[in-house]
């Protein structure tokens, strides 16, 4: 494949979506054709389970949730992440296996491995060229979430000691791999944040076959 896959990782509240904005409009700016898409969500079949997983009342048995993020990510990246990617375009995703990994996981009750296994199944082995974790400490990113004053969904409404955990597997993950993850300090400015993030997007872009309009 010709594109470039970059996911953004991390804790509600660390700032993803503003930096899928900022680096969608640096591509942009290099000439890029930019696919910026979430999971959950990022296509129709996805956007209800995604009503399903993060809005539905009472319980879901855990493996059932890992399924339907599975479920979404298997017909989000066939049907618009991996054309995107052979068309040779850049594909710019909030969250993707990683975070199955850290949340899923970190309920405590599933095996990490497993819900590797199972998402890279969903996803037919398709691994990012570069994750970026925004990593913030539970009680800064939990202040943003706060601060947003929204309404919080089935995920956010957990407890700290939840979060503690999933920050501690994304950070666990990130080691694991180095080469694939970029972690940067969320608590700084946007834009501080951003330059960082294209300092190691640039290099890979460069060596990449991606194709751009100059
Ligand atoms: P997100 O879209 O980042 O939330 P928002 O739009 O409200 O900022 O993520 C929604 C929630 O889904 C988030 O709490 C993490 C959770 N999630 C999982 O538990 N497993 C997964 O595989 C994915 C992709 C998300």
């Amino acid at each position: 494949m010709t594109g470039l896959f970059i996911t953004l990782e991390g804790g509600d509240g660390a700032g993803k979506t503003t930096q899928a904005e900022l680096l969608e409009s640096w591509l942009a700016a290099q000439g890029c054709t930019v696919v910026r898409t979430r999971e959950p969500g990022g296509t129709d079949i996805g956007n209800e389970v995604r009503e399903i997983v993060l809005h539905s009342r009472g319980h879901i048995a855990p493996r059932a949730e890992a399924l339907l993020y599975a479920a979404d990510r298997a017909h989000h990246i066939s049907t618009k992440v991996r054309p995107a990617l052979e068309r040779g375009e850049v594909v710019v995703q909030d969250r993707y296996l990683d975070s199955s990994v850290a949340y899923q996981g970190a309920g405590r009750v599933l095996d990490a491995g497993e819900i590797r296994e199972l998402s890279l199944w969903a996803a037919e082995g398709l691994l990012p060229d570069l994750t970026i974790l925004l990593d913030l400490d539970e009680d800064a990113a939990r202040a943003r979430l706060d601060g947003a004053n929204k309404r919080f969904d089935r995920l956010e409404a957990e407890k700290s000691d939840f979060h503690r955990r999933v920050r501690e597997a994304f950070l666990a993950l990130a080691r694991n791999e180095p080469d694939r993850f970029l972690v940067v300090d969320a608590a700084r400015d946007a834009e501080t944040i951003a330059a960082e993030v294209r300092e190691r997007v640039a290099p890979l872009l460069a060596a990449s076959d991606t194709t751009r309009a100059r």
